[in-house]
């Protein structure tokens, strides 16, 4: 027995490495709920494999002979070891309650299945983890039941909001079976849900147009791929369009020379605003190299003509 707790002190130590390795960890639970089986079986399989043991004589070179060992493993029982140290290790779904003592707006009658995926489900719809919401104390155990955070206190509102938009509105408009609002359809992977136009319309106001273009560069590093924000050319171009209506030009050019930096959009619209923006700020000859390219696009664009007319019979 002694050496199969060597083999848990192996695997512990691997998964621990491996849980660093996870990108938000919680994308494991998931894996992990599924693997409780396994983690039983593995104890079995434990038990019932002795010749599972360590080598005599490495008392040395512990560690590196374990490792050593716990690669002859079978693939199978190395996965086996694996999950169950995964979820021993795994605060939160290692420990989650089978009795639930504060819950005030889920039914008290749910599941601990059913409570468990709902868990998971604001886990991934906001990309947290537990502890965004639940009280971790310094043993790293969770307080569940403790309504300290205010992230909690909003996600029970929110639990209701969305109950009330499904009940009272979706389930009004006569489908048989509405797409139902969940988190994630806000959410898409943010606490803070705001679609990339608000984002920089606030940082241009509040920060001034460096810091929005760093803003920008960085949320696209952050996030691109990902679904969080749209990093198509519009909403670049919407931005483009509230600055010109506000006669902030200047503004207006460098956003959409980001755009073309950033997306090389190839749509009339982009080489209208830029087209705008040049004109607006002055830049005539680079306006009129962008309503040319315009007019390739879309030879029928009577307005981008007039505009160019207009511009060359300029001086
Ligand atoms: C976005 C916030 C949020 C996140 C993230 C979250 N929870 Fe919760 N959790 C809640 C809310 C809100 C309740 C109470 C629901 C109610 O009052 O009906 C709750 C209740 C619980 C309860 C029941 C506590 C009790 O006894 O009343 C458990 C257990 C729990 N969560 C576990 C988890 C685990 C495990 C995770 C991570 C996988 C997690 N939660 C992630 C918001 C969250
Ligand atoms: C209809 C859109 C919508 C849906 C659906 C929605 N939320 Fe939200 N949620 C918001 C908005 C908007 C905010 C930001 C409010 C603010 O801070 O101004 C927010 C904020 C939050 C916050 C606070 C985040 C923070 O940083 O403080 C939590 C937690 C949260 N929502 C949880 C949830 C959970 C859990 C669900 C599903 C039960 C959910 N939300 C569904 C729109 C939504």
């Amino acid at each position: 027995m002694a050496d199969v707790w060597g083999h848990l002190f192996v695997s512990l130590r691997l998964a621990i490495n491996a849980r660093s390795f996870v990108p938000g960890n919680d994308a494991v639970i998931p894996f992990l709920v599924n693997c409780r089986l396994s983690a039983l079986q593995t104890k079995y399989y434990l038990i019932k494999q002795p010749q599972i043991g360590r080598p005599a004589g490495v008392e040395s070179n512990r560690r590196k002979t374990m490792l050593i060992h716990f690669v002859r493993l079978g693939a199978n029982t190395r996965r086996l070891l694996l999950a169950a140290l995964l979820l021993v290790i795994t605060p939160g779904v290692a420990q989650f309650p089978d009795k639930f003592t504060n819950l005030q707006v889920l039914s008290k009658d749910i599941s601990k299945a059913e409570l468990q995926s709902t868990m998971r489900s604001f886990v991934f719809a906001l990309n947290v983890r537990c502890p965004f919401c639940h009280v971790q104390k310094v043993d790293m155990s969770f307080d569940y039941p403790a309504d300290d955070k205010d992230t909690k206190k909003t996600a029970r509102i929110m639990l209701q909001m969305v109950a009330a938009i499904n009940h009272d509105y979706v389930g009004k408009i006569g489908k048989p079976t509405p797409i139902q609002v969940e988190c994630v359809t806000c959410h898409r992977g943010l606490t803070q849900p705001r679609p990339l136009l608000a984002v920089l319309a606030e940082a241009m106001e509040k920060q001034g147009l460096e810091k929005t273009v760093a803003l920008y560069h960085d949320l696209r590093k952050q996030y691109y791929g990902t679904g969080q924000y749209d990093f198509g050319e519009t909403p670049l171009n919407q931005l483009t369009e509230s600055l010109l209506a506000k006669d902030r030009n200047k503004e207006a050019v460098a956003i959409m020379e980001l755009n073309f930096a950033a997306n090389s959009p190839g749509s009339v619209w982009a080489y209208h605003m830029l087209a705008m923006s040049h004109e607006a700020n002055g830049e005539i000859e680079k306006a009129k190299a962008d309503y040319r390219k315009v007019m390739e696009l879309h030879p029928e664009d009577t307005w981008a003509k007039e505009q160019l007319d207009s511009l060359s019979s300029r001086k």
